[in-house]
């Protein structure tokens, strides 16, 4: 069996840096992964179909760009953001009013280890994208979200992967600098601090999710509960 480097944490809220503030981390992410926050929101749209006017709980929505996608196309959700970061709030804030989008989504300061404040069975859906490999104690984050969803509720959970094979390896190597230029070693350590699909497996199974499934692609894994 192929052996897999341990994880190295990136851990908790993504601030304001001296080299960069979170309005042109915003701004980066926006031109680089563009195309990933739609299809995000498409992926959530098909593949856990959300009720008409389903209230949604983001998890770790940074500049909110996967959030606002799905509201974009999806106007009857309502979406409340639960971010780590008040920089990524304010920044979130802002993109949300640029999109029209102010009075739709509303943000919070917290983590999802406490979720400080959310009542038990009040959200239809949970989403999150590459905010995982950020939690310290992502334990928590699922029993938290096991608390808000409503009964039949639905998640969907996306981050990259930590065991990636020689494909996924070579795409990150050579391709990576080429497209994500400086931000390449953010992608590389995002990697590192990722999950494998056994190790959210044996975390679910320890909490008895027994309804959430954990799908793996070339770079990415998702965990789904429909
Ligand atoms: C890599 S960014 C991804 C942001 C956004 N979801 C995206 O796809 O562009 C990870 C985000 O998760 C937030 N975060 C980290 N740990 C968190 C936690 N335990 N609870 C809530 N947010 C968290 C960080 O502050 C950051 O905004």
């Amino acid at each position: 069996m192929k052996k897999i480097k341990p994880r190295i944490p990136e851990g908790g809220a993504i601030e304001d840096q001296p080299e960069m503030t979170m309005e042109q981390y915003s701004e980066i992410m926006k031109k680089q992964l563009g195309k990933e926050y739609i299809r995000f929101a498409k992926n959530v749209i098909e593949k856990v179909s959300p009720n008409p006017h389903s209230k949604v709980l983001e998890i770790g929505p940074g500049p909110g760009w996967a959030g606002i996608q799905l509201l974009l196309k999806r106007p009857d959700l309502e979406l409340n953001g639960l971010e780590a970061s008040a920089d990524m709030i304010r920044v979130a804030q802002n993109n949300a009013k640029k999109e029209g989008l102010a009075d739709g989504i509303k943000y919070t300061k917290a983590v999802g280890e406490e979720m400080k404040g959310v009542p038990d069975n009040s959200y239809d859906l949970v989403i999150s994208r590459d905010s995982l490999h950020h939690w310290i104690n992502p334990e928590k984050v699922f029993l938290q979200i096991k608390r808000v969803l409503k009964e039949n509720g639905k998640v969907y959970i996306h981050d990259h992967r930590r065991d990636l094979n020689l494909f996924g390896r070579l795409i990150v190597n050579i391709i990576g600098p080429l497209a994500a230029g400086k931000m390449v070693k953010y992608w590389k350590s995002s990697i590192a601090a990722a999950y494998t699909k056994e190790e959210i497996e044996e975390i679910l199974k320890k909490i008895d999710c027994k309804d959430w499934n954990v799908q793996t692609e070339l770079m990415d894994l998702t965990i789904l509960k429909k």
